[in-house]
């Protein structure tokens, strides 16, 4: 397989921290992997996914805060992932987005301000999101249709109808390791359903990692399985699948 683009991804997390060069400077390239965008989370990975960008050629990075993280933030939080932002190779604004399950993490007062200004700081500098939205759909929605960004839903795990509401907004969805799983109605439902110009493929590894990998550390040799399966599903070969969403990877974050 070739033209393997992970639109979602974590090789800074310490899961890969006894094998890091190896796999990202011979494994993944000579698996197919031709291109990354490695997500942050926090400050500190904003740092380590632009040191990832200047290690890595076939890498590209996302700076943001994501909503588990959103409590404890300096004050001039939303300047410094700007500062990250202005970096070439950072393309996108990620993973932000509402996570209603760990709320002790930090409450949704909290996360939706934060949300909200890193919507209106991609808006500013025309870079799209990268969306991380669990149990908050409706609020999710609510702000994707208030602020309009470019972007992708990743991992999405909500209803086709829900889905049809995000491609409305001109949004990508973005499909992992979950489709394959054997109680994946609704990812499967979208899978088979979601326009091909507006799919990504991803891993949000280290987990995620498709059937028969399930519960192991998941990485981007892995995303055939998943096109294997949406291919499956559409009566399609999976390396058009890879094919199709590598474009509309670089189409969204103004890749080449
Ligand atoms: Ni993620």
């Amino acid at each position: 397989m070739r033209n393997i683009f992970d639109s979602h991804a974590h090789y800074d997390d310490s899961q890969f921290d006894c094998d890091r060069e190896e796999l990202l400077g011979r494994g993944l390239p000579q698996a197919g992997v031709a291109g990354v965008v490695n997500m942050a989370a926090d400050l500190a990975s904003c740092q380590t996914t632009w040191e990832l960008t200047q290690r890595y050629d076939y890498f590209w990075g996302a700076a943001g805060i994501h909503p588990e993280e959103a409590r404890d933030l300096p004050e001039d939080w939303l300047a410094q992932v700007k500062g990250w932002l202005k970096k070439p190779k950072m393309v996108a604004v990620g993973e932000i987005g509402l996570d209603y399950h760990w709320l002790d993490a930090c409450p949704k007062e909290r996360q939706q301000e934060v949300f909200g200004q890193q919507l209106e700081l991609a808006n500013k500098l025309s870079l799209p999101v990268v969306v991380h939205d669990r149990e908050a759909h409706a609020d999710t929605l609510a702000f994707l249709r208030k602020h309009r960004p470019q972007g992708v839903l990743h991992c999405f795990s909500g209803s086709w109808e829900t889905a049809k509401e995000i491609l409305n907004l001109g949004l990508y969805i973005g499909l992992g390791g979950v489709v394959t799983f054997k109680n994946a109605r609704h990812p499967v439902e979208v899978a088979q359903n979601v326009p091909l110009d507006r799919l990504l493929l991803e891993t949000d590894c280290p987990y995620m990692a498709p059937v028969p990998h399930r519960g192991k550390r998941n990485d981007s040799s892995l995303i055939p399985l998943v096109a294997e399966k949406i291919g499956e599903l559409r009566g399609m070969d999976p390396q058009e699948i890879l094919d199709i969403t590598q474009e509309n990877a670089k189409r969204l974050f103004h890749i080449g």
